[in-house]
């Protein structure tokens, strides 16, 4: 079992990377909980025991299921159980369930303790390490939350066996923005896939040590995910998360070699490491380029006008105010 801290000072805690990782709960169950809540999907179909009373609680199935209904039933359903503040919260799904899971812990007598054992590589790697939790409003996404650190996070690999692959391949358009988050893990995709997810997992742990409430240092977690969250919040294309930020990162490759901080050898190396995990590098045809420079606007690290996550000669950093000239150019490239 790999263990990875979160140096988070008072709240910080241990993820555990490896097959069987969801046998650990009883033990990093807080020691005066009496009884769990463990929250799931359906589908996620991945048994855990607690080591103390629990009741299961399954939320709906997909995005809809991430809103503050679902966060007052499970409160509702849980003050009628009896949780106490000791107790705790169990989320074991994707990342659907541990953010609804984790926010209605960090709101439920304003603050339960929660573990997370996600089921994706999504949710190992992003969702449920470093205490962002939260729900959707139908204004937009994630417009609810809190940070709410976990007490502890169970990625057990074993639950990604039953992954269907269009699912498993998404989870490595994530993974795949790690190669370029730290200079030393260039070749994360010659490591086995537990000491893969478990890399990953340092790395983000870093960041979240340094910049716990996305002051600046976090934000660029966001690699890719300027584009990718435009091509999502357009709507109309057949794309996975993880598929849109596997085009974010090529685009962001190629922005940031307009903007003349990467030179054609880093921007084949981003190429490279997409098309390894057999991930889409092209702008689906129908885009509309007008729609997504005003979605890049609306971007949460928008400030003043539009912000990427830009790769360079000092690592990836914020570029504020990108000229629309440059990001036509990009958009060029992407659809050659
Ligand atoms: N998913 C990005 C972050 O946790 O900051």
């Amino acid at each position: 079992m790999i263990t990875v801290p979160v140096d988070l000072g008072d709240r910080s805690y241990e993820v555990l990377v490896g097959a069987g990782a969801r046998e650990w709960l009883a033990s990093v169950v807080p020691s005066g909980a009496k009884q769990a809540a463990v929250v799931t999907q359906a589908g996620v179909g991945f048994a855990v025991d607690p080591g103390i009373v629990h009741e299961q609680f399954e939320i709906a199935d997909g995005e809809a299921a991430k809103s503050l209904a679902t966060v007052e039933e499970l409160c509702r359903a849980w003050a009628r159980c009896g949780l106490s503040r000791a107790d705790v919260v169990v989320g074991v799904g994707g990342g659907v369930v541990t953010d609804v899971a984790g926010f209605a812990a960090a709101v439920y007598h304003r603050g339960v303790a929660v573990v997370h054992v996600p089921t994706t590589i999504l949710g190992m790697i992003d969702a449920a390490i470093g205490g962002k939790t939260g729900v959707n409003l139908p204004e937009g996404k994630n417009l609810v939350g809190a940070f709410w650190q976990p007490s502890a996070v169970l990625c057990d690999t074993d639950a990604l066996a039953t992954l269907p692959p269009r699912e498993f391949r998404s989870g490595m358009g994530e993974l795949a923005k790690y190669h370029f988050l730290d200079p030393l893990h260039r070749d994360l995709d010659r490591l086995p896939l537990d000491e893969r997810i478990a890399a990953c997992v340092r790395i983000k742990a870093d960041v979240v040590a340094s910049d716990e409430r996305e002051g600046d240092h976090r934000a660029l977690l966001n690699y890719g995910h300027t584009l990718a969250h435009a091509l999502e919040t357009a709507g109309r294309f057949d794309l996975r998360h993880g598929e849109c930020v596997a085009i974010g990162l090529v685009f962001a490759a190629e922005l940031a070699n307009v903007c003349g901080r990467i030179d054609e050898d880093r921007v084949r190396e981003h190429r490279r490491v997409v098309g390894t995990y057999d991930l889409p590098v092209a702008l689906p045809a129908a885009v509309d380029r007008d729609e997504l420079i005003t979605l890049f606007g609306r971007d949460k690290k928008a400030i003043g006008g539009v912000t990427f996550v830009l790769d360079g000669p000092n690592g990836l950093e914020l570029v504020r105010d990108v000229e629309r000239a440059a990001i036509d150019e990009a958009f060029d490239r992407m659809t050659a």
